[in-house]
């Protein structure tokens, strides 16, 4: 299976449309609300790390006008996305790998980071800990990460309980369908990745059909490891979450890292 289908960054580049159109599946009112519970002030600079069509980014900006807030992706067509529909201003929005050691474009101290919806696991494990690094660094003291995980119970379950495992939306009459996973997990032997069959299918309005299977590959992070390995390496405290702020984030597992007050 892992041989006829396209990696899911193909996905990402050159269909954000649909990721944007399929992925509107989440209340980012109540989860920005969430987060700034965690801060416990409001926020001044924040990054939207992993931030696909920047939905946090924008909501933020929508409630706390005064904040400078960031978004960083990989993809250039996530940025145009962002801009188009959710009016995230493009020079904001930097189009840069994260994980790989670059300058991070952060103009001021951040009091919050935000990772969410399973993108960490798109860093192995050296990236991940250069990623942790410049993420430290570009804090001020007192900022939080926030780090939305997968389920590990749901994983064992093979996703097949995943809320947001069936998506289907109609965009200007084209009907988009997700299935996430469309098949068994593949778990490698030899670390905790996992690879993750998907396929998006395009009903157009003249009846004509449209498949792509994708294969998305993730290291799966526990919150315990990240845990640890954040506090280990460079000194991040853990922040407890309470019920509220979890209900808010229903597919996932939240972690939230603090810098300690200088
Ligand atoms: C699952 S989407 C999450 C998007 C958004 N945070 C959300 O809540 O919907 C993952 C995003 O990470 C981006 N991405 C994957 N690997 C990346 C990397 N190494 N550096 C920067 N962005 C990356 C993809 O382009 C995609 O937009």
């Amino acid at each position: 299976m892992a041989y006829s289908r396209l990696s899911v960054a193909r996905f990402y580049e050159k269909e954000p449309e649909a990721y944007w159109a399929l992925s509107r599946d989440r209340d980012f009112d109540a989860q920005i609300a969430a987060a700034v519970s965690l801060l416990g002030n409001e926020p001044r600079a924040v990054a939207d790390l992993f931030a696909g069509p920047a939905y946090h980014g924008a909501a933020l900006r929508r409630r706390f006008a005064a904040c400078d807030v960031v978004a960083i992706d990989a993809s250039p067509a996530m940025r145009d996305v962002a801009a188009r529909f959710e009016g995230f201003p493009a020079e904001n929005y930097f189009v840069s790998p994260l994980g790989e050691g670059r300058t991070w474009p952060v103009r001021s101290p951040l009091c919050m980071a935000l990772i969410l919806r399973y993108s960490i696991g798109y860093l192995d494990d050296d990236q991940f800990i250069t990623f942790l690094s410049t993420v430290h660094d570009a804090l001020r003291p007192g900022g939080l990460v926030l780090i939305e995980l997968h389920s590990i119970p749901l994983l064992f379950g093979g996703l097949q309980d995943l809320g947001i495992k069936s998506r289907t939306v109609e965009i200007d009459g084209r009907r988009i369908t997700c299935e996430w996973p469309d098949g068994p997990l593949m778990w490698r032997s030899d670390s905790w990745t996992v690879e993750m069959p998907l396929t998006v299918s395009w009903a157009e309005k003249t009846g004509a059909l449209r498949d792509e299977k994708y294969l998305s590959i993730e290291r799966i992070y526990s919150e315990r490891e990240i845990v640890v390995a954040a506090s280990r390496c460079f000194g991040l405290e853990q922040v407890e979450i309470g019920e509220t702020e979890r209900a808010a984030f229903p597919d996932g597992e939240l972690v939230c890292l603090r810098r300690p007050d200088a």
